[in-house]
């Protein structure tokens, strides 16, 4: 069943494809004997309920420096897709919140991965906090009293901005710390949203689990391990991919939330874990698929499109 698919993504010159999920899912959708077209999200138009882009057909290799080759570009109606990957990275601004607005007026007559009303609504440092007792001590504010109450009861905390990513501004505050006052006064110039406050977990010096889970089922696990010199164990901040297992903490924590990520569409999800406790539920555009298949050989993105088949075809089956 070759299916004819879009891809929504960041400029596609620019991906690294060593890392890049996106990148391993039009491998293996291409692989599989899809269509794919490709464009960005700032060839997309609305007028009255029609949603178009400017897309263009796209082949893809694993070759560095020769990784995709583009058609001509045509203005097409994204309703006449079977299948549309919202695949842009973060930040979540309201760029991103018109696309999700756009792309649920065709979904799920187009099936849209992840459900984009859905993502709209589950923000990776929000949606968590539906699970609190999956989650360290953690407090959502820019109140100066709240964050200081919460750090007289908690000592070691950690501060960062509720829609960072790739560890941006993340900071560890010490009890003593005498830098507070000036890091509240930088983070309440520059974020104009709450931000988060969160019990430091020391186990994160043994990395931070990121949880693979398709359709709510758990698919693969990578761990990364932060640099000797640094707090932050994202990959793009030097946090070395190791191979995992998961604890039976981890496996409850898949099994608690795979109900919630199947009932909302959220069918590629990947959680972080630091030391038994949930911190993330990233629903946007999550990644690890490769450092998966290089370090345990699990295809999630085999998975991923055969979650994606199945859908389409119960879909043709029901209209
Ligand atoms: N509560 C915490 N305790 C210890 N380390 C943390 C904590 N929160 C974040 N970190 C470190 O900072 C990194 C980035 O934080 P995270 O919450 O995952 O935000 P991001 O969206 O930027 O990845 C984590 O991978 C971890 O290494
Ligand atoms: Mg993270």
């Amino acid at each position: 069943m070759g299916l004819n698919v879009a891809v929504q993504m960041d400029p596609i010159e620019r991906i690294n494809i060593r890392g890049d999920s996106t990148f391993a899912l039009l491998l293996e959708a291409q692989a599989r004997g899809h269509a794919l077209a490709y464009y960005t999200p700032d060839r997309m138009a609305q007028r009255g309920n029609e949603i178009s882009a400017t897309v263009q057909p796209l082949s893809v290799r694993d070759a560095l420096g020769d990784h995709f080759t583009l058609g001509e570009p045509r203005r097409v109606n994204l309703a006449s897709f079977d299948v549309i990957l919202m695949r842009q990275d973060p930040p979540f601004d309201l760029a991103y919140i018109s696309a999700t607005h756009m792309l649920e007026r065709i979904h799920p007559g187009t099936l849209v991965v992840n459900d984009p009303a859905q993502v709209r609504n589950a923000p990776e440092k929000v949606f968590v906090t539906e699970f609190p007792d999956l989650m360290p001590p953690t407090l959502l504010t820019r109140d100066r009293e709240e964050i200081k109450a919460f750090r007289a009861e908690h000592g070691d905390i950690v501060m960062k901005p509720l829609y960072g990513k790739g560890g941006e501004a993340v900071f560890r505050l010490t009890r003593d710390d005498l830098n507070f006052g000036s890091l509240y006064d930088l983070f309440a110039a520059t974020f104009r949203e709450p931000w988060v406050v969160q019990k430091f977990l020391p186990a994160v010096r043994d990395g931070d689990k990121r949880i693979i889970l398709v359709d709510g089922e758990f698919a693969g696990a990578v761990n990364r391990v932060p640099a000797p010199d640094d707090l932050r164990s994202n990959m793009v901040r030097g946090g070395v991919p190791k191979a995992t297992d998961l604890t039976v903490r981890e496996r409850e924590i898949c099994e608690r939330l795979g109900p919630a990520l199947r009932e909302r569409g959220l069918l590629f999800v990947g959680i972080d874990v630091i030391g038994d406790f949930l911190t993330e539920i990233n629903v946007t555009s999550p990644t690890g698929i490769r450092a998966v298949k290089s370090l345990a050989g699990v295809d999630i993105a085999a998975m991923i499109w055969g979650r994606i088949e199945a859908k389409r075809k119960q879909h043709a089956i029901a209209t």
